[in-house]
Order: structure tokens, then sequence, then C-alpha cells
């Protein structure tokens, strides 16, 4: 099976054996198959996250699991349950417009729902953990489906329990949101504010989505246009300490301080610094508005791109002694 059009680096790959997911009970007869076989498996959602390498030897579960259903209502809150298959910013979309508001900030973000659990998915001021309410998932050992609340969940900077301790061991099948009956505008993103000017003092939601869409669209490119994963790397987090004697030495040096002890670095800054903006090598590119984008206009495989990508890592290390850690997981 060709996985070039299942991923939104465009990466030419393939994989041995290949299931589109409708219903919880393909997915669980996909698993009974793999139980004899015991090959390994690959989840893929949107395909907005991943660097593929040549050839998977496994199955590949293509989650299209579908469904936005309300199912709980306070004067403050309503919960709504959505299948892991539905695209995220058609979610965020419909959300609007029923008037669940808290998504705004978080539009026009690629890939599925089930897959934003998985790196807690963050834009212009807002986290999937603060609308998160509970999620279900099949263990893939035993086909048990399984409650995970927020806490379970353990959320963190583009981080879950789901690539840490419980990393490969679950299928998220749905995910139950906690939106708000009344707009609750987040404007602490500096560039959001920027975005809406100076004459919107008090923005309605369907504002703050449309400025949201204005800046992501001019930032970063469309991946049916342009192949990439939106920021390849993480924005590092370092002490305050090490942030002020960076300040020292490179005074334009962007940080967002998260507590009075730690300061999340704008990676895309450093990389541009280290002067990779723009920067085209043999097919895989630095993407011209947004340095944290990595593209792939030559359609190259994924071994070029890590390669790319640890070039730029290692600029970045010797100008400021820092490590950039990658955000899209990577399928040698
Ligand atoms: N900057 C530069 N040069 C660049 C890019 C950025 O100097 O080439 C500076 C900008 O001037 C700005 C700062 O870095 O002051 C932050 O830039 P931006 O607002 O574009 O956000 P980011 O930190 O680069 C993060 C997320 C994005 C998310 C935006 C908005 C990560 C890894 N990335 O990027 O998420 O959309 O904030 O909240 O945290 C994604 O995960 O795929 C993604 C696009």
């Amino acid at each position: 099976v060709d996985l070039q059009k299942y991923n939104t680096l465009a990466i030419p790959a393939s994989a041995a054996h290949f299931a589109d997911i409708h219903t919880l009970e393909d997915l669980l007869e996909a698993l009974a198959w793999n139980k004899e076989r015991q090959l390994p498996l690959l989840v893929l959602g949107g395909g907005s996250n991943i660097v593929l390498g040549e050839h998977f030897p496994g199955l590949v579960l293509r989650i299209r699991l579908p469904g936005i259903e309300v199912v709980a209502e306070t004067d403050e809150h309503v919960f709504v349950r959505l299948g892991a298959g539905e695209n995220w910013h058609r979610v965020v979309c419909h959300c609007l417009d029923f008037h669940y508001w808290g998504l705004e900030n978080l539009s026009l973000i690629p890939g599925t729902v089930g897959a934003a659990p998985m790196q807690n998915i963050g834009a212009y001021g807002v986290e999937l953990q603060e609308v998160f309410a509970e999620l279900q998932a099949v263990e893939i050992a035993s086909g048990v489906v399984v409650t995970f609340d927020r806490d379970a969940c353990r959320f963190g900077y583009r981080d879950s329990v789901f690539k840490n301790r419980l990393r490969d061991r679950y299928i998220i099948t749905s995910v139950t949101l906690r939106l708000y009956q009344q707009p609750r505008i987040n404007l602490s993103y500096p560039a959001l504010r920027d975005a809406l000017g100076e004459g919107v003092e008090t923005p309605t939601p369907h504002q703050i989505s449309a400025a949201v869409c204005a800046i992501r669209s001019q930032k970063l490119p469309d991946p049916e246009k342009l192949p990439n994963v939106g920021s390849f790397f993480k924005n590092p987090v370092v002490s305050a300490d090490t942030f002020a004697r960076l300040q020292d030495a490179y005074p334009g040096i962007v940080g967002f301080v998260i507590d009075p002890s730690q300061v999340k670095l704008a990676a895309g800054w450093l990389i541009q610094a280290a002067g990779w903006r723009g920067v085209e090598r043999d097919g895989v590119a630095v993407h011209d508005r947004q340095a944290l984008v990595v593209t792939n206009p030559g359609g190259k495989p994924g071994g070029d791109i890590l390669n790319f990508a640890a070039d730029i890592a290692m600029s970045v290390r010797q100008k400021f002694n820092l490590e950039l850690e990658m955000e899209p997981r990577v399928y040698p």
C-alpha cells in the first residue's frame, strides 16, 4: 500500500498491510487479525505529525471513526463526544456553528480528533487539555475499551501519557470535550491581539477563529500545496537563569515565561538566527515565513528529511548550546 497520500509531508513510503477503520468492530477485528501475526502497528489519523521510513513492515490502521454528539449539558458547559476519525478543524467549525465555545484558538490545526490528545495540541494561548473531559481508547493487547479522564492523560506541553508510559498500548476511539455555553475569550497570545487590531476590544468567538485562521494561513504552508507537518521541533523550555544569560548574548531572543522559573523559547527564532529560514537543500526546506516548519517540496524520503533536521539541530546546538527536540513521531 502506498502511504504518500496519507502523510502530509508527502514522503514516499509503503506499508505491508493497511485497513481503514470506520467502526469499533472494524478495529477489534483488525486487532484480532494482528494478534495472530504480531506485526508492528502504525495508527494513522490525518498523517500530519509523522515522518515515515521507506517501508512499514506491519499493519497501518487509518482511524476514520465518525461522530459529533452532545452527550450532556449544564448551565455552564456542554459535553460533546467526537469520533477519533473526525477532522479537527471540521469539529471546530461545527462547534462554532452550534455556539459551543472554547475551540476558537485551536482553529485550522491539521489532523484528526484522535490525534489531538496524543500531543495535547495547542495554539494561540489555548491547549486541548483546557477543554478536555475524557477519552475512550481500546487497549491493543486485550481489545478492552478504557476511559481516561484528564488526570489519567498526564497532559503537558505537546505531551501526554500516550507518548510516554502508555506509548503504543492504546488506540483512541473517541474524545469528549467540555465546552462552554458562554463565550470564553482568550487573548493571551500577543500575535492574536495584534491580528485582531486596536479597534476590536471584545471580539466574538467567530472573530477570534477568523483571526487565528488568518495568522495560520499567512505563516504556515498548506500541506496540500507544500508538504509539511507544522512545527517540526518543539519550543525548548529552559530555566529563567539560562534565559537571562541568553538574553545578554542575544537581546532579540524570543521567550514566553511559563512560570517564575521556566521560559519557553521560540525555536523558530533560534533556527532563523542560525541562518536557516528559507534555506532549501536537495528538495527539503525550511519555510520562509516560519522557520519552525520543515517542508518537503521535492517529495523526498523520510531519511533525507531527518538528515536535514539533524543539521538544523546541530547548528542550533553549536550557536546556542540548546537541544531541539523533534515534534513529529518518526517511524524508521
Ligand atoms: N519567530 C521568529 N522566526 C521564525 C518563527 C518565529 O523569529 O521563523 C518568532 C516570532 O517572531 C514570534 C515567536 O517566534 O515572536 C513565536 O512564533 P509563532 O507565534 O509563530 O509561534 P511558535 O512558537 O513558533 C507555536 C506552536 C505552533 C502554534 C503557535 C501559535 C510549537 C512547537 N509550535 O509556534 O504550533 O501554532 O505557537 O500558538 O509549540 C504546530 O504544532 O504544528 C504548530 C504550528
